[in-house]
Order: structure tokens, then sequence, then C-alpha cells
């Protein structure tokens, strides 16, 4: 029986391996990590991550060919494939704070393998890392005391949380680089076995290592370059009553530019885009490319400047103090269907908020247990698991993750538990604004002018 060791349980590691063993039921696959809780979480009924479709696929494999364990060294000698996909976080001190990769924990993981490993193995790169990183990969494992022989392969993942199970069951491509050698040829050609199990062959493009680490950092720069661009547009809008929407749609539908990531809102967030962009930035500075990396360095200062944006809009309409006002807040994830926070524009609007002494009453249907830690320490701030909970008093409404149900609430009996005149700040164009404004509110989007509220409601007549 072939033994796969994935080093790293987190949103990507768990993921990939459960799908690796539905497919691979004469595979043994464990996954490890240093942190027992979440190893614990992994084995419970309540599983460390939320994504769709995750919860079934753990049970149905768990302890039948995938296991999760936090003695990391004692899985590492038995496995024949060892998958990395431990974090690689911004780096916060040092050479290229802020902006390097912080390889601490890859680097970490690499000599543990070199130290414990007795027989060869595949070492494969899951986590995302700066282009070249496996050259330095293969110079910490090749100073193994016993001479094992090691081959490094590039298999970065592309999978988008809240449809990881669907990304990584239906991937548009599969990408695996390897060194153009017999050995490197064999590694690679075995990972691409794995795959095709279930991925169509012409989806699996294998290439040299290098392409393959910077494939990964430029696919997410150029998905959060598209996003940076049409926020772009969306101030400009602002300003000239067009509409960021149609705008967006007039441009999508010419097929060399396409639809997807073109939706206008609060900004990017998540655990990669900004470090994978900003990663990107600090090697073509360290590589002397000073125009490329101010280049793609844009991307992150239109998004912090599409955050903050939001908040001074909300400023303005607000008579220009938001001073003890309740805010509702609408959505902490950084996208809908997911528990994840990690830098969701969510965090920063709330501390920019808190600036300016407002009260905020926070809900998300996932993620108030990230929120709380998020914000820990932020007076005048509580938790709602109930929409309307957090809308009773307010005098606004901030909605900062696109999540569905929001749609659906019931806006009347908002509007009459509200501070009045109330206000609703739509930071995705989510809801039915033409409604909204009929039943009273005044409504701001992004890049589009705002909707006033109907007459009648706003001269308080219809209450
Ligand atoms: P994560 O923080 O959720 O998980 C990483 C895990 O690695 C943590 O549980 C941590 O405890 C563990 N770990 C760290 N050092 C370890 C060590 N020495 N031994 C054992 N375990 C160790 O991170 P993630 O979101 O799964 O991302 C992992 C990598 O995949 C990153 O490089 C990221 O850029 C990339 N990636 C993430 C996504 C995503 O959607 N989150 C998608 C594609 C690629
Ligand atoms: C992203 C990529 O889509 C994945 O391919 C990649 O594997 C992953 O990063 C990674 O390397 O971690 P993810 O961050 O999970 O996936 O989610 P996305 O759907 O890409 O959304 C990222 C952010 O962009 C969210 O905050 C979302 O609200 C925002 N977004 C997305 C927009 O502002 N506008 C859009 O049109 C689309």
């Amino acid at each position: 029986m072939k033994r796969i060791c994935c080093i790293g349980a987190g949103y990507v590691g768990g993921p990939t391996m459960a799908v690796i063993a539905r497919h691979w039921p004469e595979y043994r696959v464990e996954v490890v990590d240093i942190d027992p809780k979440r190893i614990a979480a992994w084995n419970s009924d309540h599983l460390p991550i939320y994504e769709p479709g995750l919860d079934e696929l753990v049970k149905s494999v768990r302890g039948r060919n995938l296991f999760f364990y936090d003695d990391v060294e004692a899985h590492i000698d038995p496995a024949d494939i060892i998958f990395v996909s431990v974090n690689t976080p911004t780096k916060a001190f040092g050479h290229g704070a802020g902006r390097a990769a912080d390889l601490q924990y890859w680097e970490r993981t690499a000599r543990q393998i070199a130290r414990v490993a007795t027989t060869p193995k595949i070492v494969v790169e899951k986590s995302t890392l700066p282009v070249r990183t496996a050259e330095a990969m293969e110079s910490i494992l090749r100073q193994n005391p016993r001479g094992v022989h090691f081959e490094v392969v590039s298999n970065p993942e592309f999978l988008a949380e809240g449809t990881a199970i669907r990304d990584l069951e239906q991937p548009d491509r599969v990408l695996i680089g390897g060194h153009d050698t017999p050995s490197g040829r064999a590694a690679v050609q075995e990972i691409v076995e794995i795959y095709a199990r279930w991925v169509p062959r012409e989806k699996i493009i294998v290439t040299g290592l290098w392409s393959s680490e910077l494939a990964k950092l430029t696919a997410n720069a150029f998905l959060a370059q598209r996003i940076s661009s049409i926020n772009s547009i969306s101030a400009v809008c602002e300003l000239t009553e067009a509409n960021v929407t149609e705008v967006a749609r007039a441009v999508g539908m010419d097929h060399r530019i396409g639809p997807h990531f073109l939706c206008a809102g609060v900004g990017f967030g998540g655990s990669c885009f900004r470090k994978d962009i900003l990663n990107l930035a600090y090697l073509a500075e360290t590589l002397g490319l000073h125009e490329v990396a101010r280049y793609w360095q844009q991307v992150v200062e239109i998004n912090d400047f599409q955050r903050r944006r939001f908040v001074q809009t909300m400023l303005k309409a607000m008579y220009g103090t938001l001073a003890g006002r309740r805010i509702a807040v609408f959505g902490f994830a950084f996208k809908p269907d997911t528990s994840d926070t990690r830098d969701s524009p969510a965090v920063e609007i709330c501390r920019l908020l808190h600036e300016e002494r407002a009260h905020l009453a926070i809900t998300d249907p996932r993620a108030l247990p990230s929120a709380r830690k998020d914000l820990e320490g932020l007076p005048d701030c509580s938790f709602e698991e109930d929409p309307y909970d957090a809308a009773r008093g307010a005098h606004a409404i901030a909605l900062l993750t696109r999540w569905p149900e929001y749609r659906e609430l019931d806006y009347e009996r908002i509007y009459l538990s509200m501070e009045k005149p109330p206000f609703i700040f739509d930071g995705w164009n989510l809801l039915d604004h033409a409604r909204l404004a009929r039943i009273g509110f005044h409504v701001y989007r992004v890049g589009a002018p705002p909707v006033a509220p109907t007459e009648d409601r706003a001269a308080g007549l219809k209450d």
C-alpha cells in the first residue's frame, strides 16, 4: 500500500487530502500538523474549517484511508510521497517585513524531512512559494545524514475557499512542475497519475519547476488585478453617475476579457491575494525590476484605497460623524460560504469605523467566532447571531460580505427597528436597492449613485 503524508492540516491540506483519499481507497493518506487542537478538530464532528461538502466527504473517508495526526515526525518516514502544505504568510519581521513570504514553517518542514527520512521520497510543494524555492528545498534535503535521494515537485493549489471541494473535483487545471531529468520526470509522472484518476489528462499540465512556482503567484496576481481594476473604475463611476455593474457587464462580454472577477465591492480579502502579490512585488524588487514591483504593488494599494473609500462614503453620508452611532455590520467573512476572516475587508473597515468612535454590532452566518478573535479588545463592539438583533436600534447597516441570505431578509421589519433616518451601505451591490428606497432607506452603493428614499417615507408619512 502506498502512503501519502501531508504536512499542514489547513484549508488546503485537509480538503486536498480528503479528495485524494476518496479517489485512492488503496492509498493510506495521513495528514499531520503541529497544532494538536486543529488535528483534534479534524478527528471530531466539528471540523476546523467550514467548506460546503467537506463534512460529508471527511466522514466518508476518515478512518478508512484518511487519518489525522499531531505527531508529525512519526508519519514522515513511512510515506512514499510527502505533500508540504504549511502556511507561508507575509513576513512580519526583519528583512522584507510586510512583503516577503515568511518561509520559516516551510523551512522547518524541509529540515524535519531531511532529519527523519531513511528512504527516498517525492516531496511535493503544495504551499504557494516564491519562485526557485524548490532549489532551497533541495539544498536542505541534500544535507540529510543518510544520503537519501529526494525528488522535489511543485504542485501548487488553485482551489478557492467556499468552493474548495468542487474546485478539487473539477479543477480548471492541475499544474505539476519538475526537473527535466530521469528521476524528475518519473516523480512528476507519479503525481500526474494520482490526479489522472479523476481529472481529464488534458487538464494536467506539466512544466518546469520554476514556471510552476511562478504560475501560481501570477494566477493570483492576475485575479486580484482584475478586482482592483474594476474597483478603481467604481471610484470613477461614483463621481460621474456611471454604474460599475453596467460597465463591468459591457466590458466582460468581450470574450477576450471575460465576465469573471469583475465584481466591484469593498475589495479583495482572504489569506492569499495580498500576500502573494506582495511576495511577487518583493521578488521583482530583489531582481532589480523596480517598475515591475511598483506595477503589482499598485494592485494592493487600490484595494486598500477601496476599503478606506467605503468608510469615507459612510462618514460623508452620515453628516460627517459616526461617533456614538450604532452600525450593524452584515457579514465578516472575507467571502460567502466560508468562516475564514483572514485579511477580510471587514476587519479593516471595522477598525476604521471604530476609529470614528462608532458602535459596532457584527453579524455573520459562519464567521462570528473568528470575528470575536479578530476584534478582541475593541470596545463598543457586540456580536449578534441574528441580523435582526444587529440592526435593531442601528443608524446604519454596512453590508461587507456577499452572503446571499442577506438578500432574503425582511427589510421592512429591519427599517421599523432602526433609528431614523436609516442608511444602508451595500458594499457588494447585493440588495434590491429600489425596494430598499421604497421602504425608506438611504441606500449607498459601490460604483453607482446613491438611491434616496421615496418621498413619503423620507418625510415620515408612512411610519
Ligand atoms: P493554514 O494556515 O490553514 O494551514 C497551514 C497549516 O500548517 C497550519 O495548520 C499549521 O499549524 C501547519 N504547520 C505549520 N508549520 C508546520 C510544521 N512545521 N509541521 C506541521 N504543520 C505545520 O494555511 P492554508 O490556507 O491551508 O494555506 C497553506 C498554503 O497553501 C499557503 O502557502 C497558501 O498560500 C496556499 N494556498 C492556500 C489556499 C487557500 O484557499 N487557503 C489556496 C491555494 C493555496
Ligand atoms: C483565491 C483564488 O481564487 C484561488 O484560485 C487561489 O487558489 C486562492 O486564492 C489562494 O491561492 O489562496 P480565495 O481567496 O479563496 O481564492 O477566493 P476568491 O473567490 O478568489 O476571492 C478572493 C477575494 O476576492 C474575496 O474577498 C472576494 O470577495 C473578492 N472578489 C472576488 C471580488 O472582490 N470581486 C470579484 O469579482 C471576485
